[in-house]
């Protein structure tokens, strides 16, 4: 069933529910009230009838009375305490007759009703007691019901009337409200239904800010983020085979020369030390495509231990020195030495190595590289600053993208990829940190680790 049909069915049982109980409660009442208000006016006018003879007991009174009552729709009765019949302004009839029957000799004064049930009987009627120096007797009002059941069917015909608008009233509120409510829904369903099936470009227009308007706005999120990953993964792709392609193309040419006969064993060999060379490129590359395939995946697990930092700078500082020095680069090291950070010594020593490679790779002869480590709140801050040649600001938003490099003419003489920082603040961020790069062309560039203090 659909969730429209279904939200209308339980509304309208709902409010069909309330409505014919209250309709049910609001007639009774007003049945009851009518009827508890023609009993009354019965009784007061007995009442009164009473006073009136009780002042003077004659004929003359008798007969006012029955004048009085002539033209209306009440009858009275008066008998005296042997039950003769002294007044009746109407002929006895069964009915009457019946309830006259029913008096009981002990009366309050201010009269009892006798008959209450206007559904099955013909009359309602009241007696009231009256008593002279010589006598007792009792008035006996009653009133046809006809009037009360003409009332009660016209208000049955209203309460009818009244039903069938609210009825009407309530099937176009429902249909409308039921719209309302299901239309964000349904266009929510459409688009998870288009993003199932890869078609990453939908639009769900955020209508209101509740519940509803949240989840809208967390399906568009998605939507985005899956269109962006897909279109991240058609640009590696593409990255990745134009990469393979280059050495390659490489290879198979230099094969196909060294497969000549009228070459020199010289020449042959130095064809085959490129293809070993190129050969070794694309090896290098599958095998840091597949470490960071692996550290997408989780799988990449680290060991934290607590390290104290300056030696383990140290350490790496001695490693790549003699590589700075032969290209005439000052390297320094300076850092303070009561910092402890909890790292991966190997893990977080590529990230260092891949930072410090570019450093090197991208600055010239005479400059200076330093690294610096200091603390900052309860925070470790490992900066690494070249003198280089710097990265033009509309290339450092992409730096930390795969395969992103600023040159790629020069790649082949720098020998990268474009993976190295990718790399780096992949692992970085699995140690809980974050790696950040200012540069400005020409003046150099500075990289910054944020670790948290052990
Ligand atoms: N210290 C730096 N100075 C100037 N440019 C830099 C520096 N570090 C990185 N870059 C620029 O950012 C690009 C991306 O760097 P990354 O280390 O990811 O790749 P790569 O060094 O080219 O190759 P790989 O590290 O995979 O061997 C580089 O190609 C370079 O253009
Ligand atoms: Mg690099």
């Amino acid at each position: 069933m659909k969730l429209s049909v279904k939200l209308g069915l339980w509304i309208f049982i709902c409010i069909l529910l309330i409505e014919t109980v209250s309709m049910i409660f609001l007639h009774n009442n007003v049945v009851r009230s009518r009827i508890d208000q023609e009993l009354n006016s019965l009784k007061a006018r007995g009442n009164s009838h009473r006073d009136v003879l009780e002042m003077a007991f004659n004929d003359s009174t008798l007969q006012h009375i029955r004048l009085m009552e002539a033209h209306t729709d009440t009858f009275v009765v008066v008998a005296n305490s042997a039950g003769e019949v002294l007044l009746t302004s109407k002929e006895i009839n069964e009915g009457m007759k019946k309830i006259l029957d029913q008096s009981s000799s002990q009366l309050p004064r201010q009269g009892v009703i006798l008959q209450s049930e206007w559904k099955e009987e013909a009359y309602i009627a009241t007696v009231t007691p009256y008593e002279t120096g010589t006598d007792k007797g009792s008035v006996y009002m009653f009133r046809d019901t006809e009037n009360v059941k003409a009332f009660v069917s016209q208000l049955n015909r209203h309460f009818m009337l009244a039903s069938i608008w609210i009825l009407s009233f309530m099937f176009i509120t429902i249909f409308l409200l039921t719209k309302v409510l299901t239309r964000p829904l349904i266009i929510m369903k459409e688009a998870t239904r288009k993003l199932s099936k890869g078609d990453f470009s939908v639009s769900v227009p955020v209508q209101s800010h509740d519940e509803l308007g949240e989840l809208a706005q967390s399906i568009q999120t998605l939507a985005n983020d899956l269109n962006y990953m897909k279109q991240e993964r058609n640009d590696f792709l593409a990255s990745i085979s134009h990469e393979l392609r280059t050495p390659l193309t490489y290879i198979k040419g230099y094969a196909d020369i060294a497969r000549r006969t009228n070459i020199r064993p010289q020449e042959r060999t130095h064809y085959l030390q490129i293809i070993g060379e190129e050969s070794e490129r694309v090896n290098r590359l599958l095998e840091e495509l597949f470490s960071l395939a692996r550290i997408d995946q989780n799988e990449f697990l680290i060991t934290k231990e607590r390290v104290q930092l300056f030696p383990f700078l140290h350490s790496i500082y001695e490693r790549v020195l003699p590589a700075f020095l032969t290209k005439n680069i000052e390297l320094q090291l300076d850092s303070d030495q009561d910092i402890f950070v909890d790292i991966d010594p190997s893990r977080f020593g590529q990230v260092l190595s891949n930072i410090l490679d570019n450093a090197l790779k991208y600055s010239n002869e005479g400059t200076t590289t330093t690294i610096r480590a200091i603390k900052r709140d309860r925070n470790v801050v490992i900066s690494i600053q070249d003198q280089g040649i710097g990265i033009p600001e509309e290339d450092i938003p992409y730096v930390f993208e795969r395969l992103y490099r600023v040159e790629k003419s020069r790649a082949r003489i720098t020998g990268g990829f474009g993976l190295g920082l990718a790399i780096a603040k992949q692992l970085v961020e699995i140690h809980g940190g974050s790696l950040s790069v200012k540069s400005k062309p020409g003046a150099g560039t500075v990289f910054t680790i944020v670790l948290k203090e052990s």
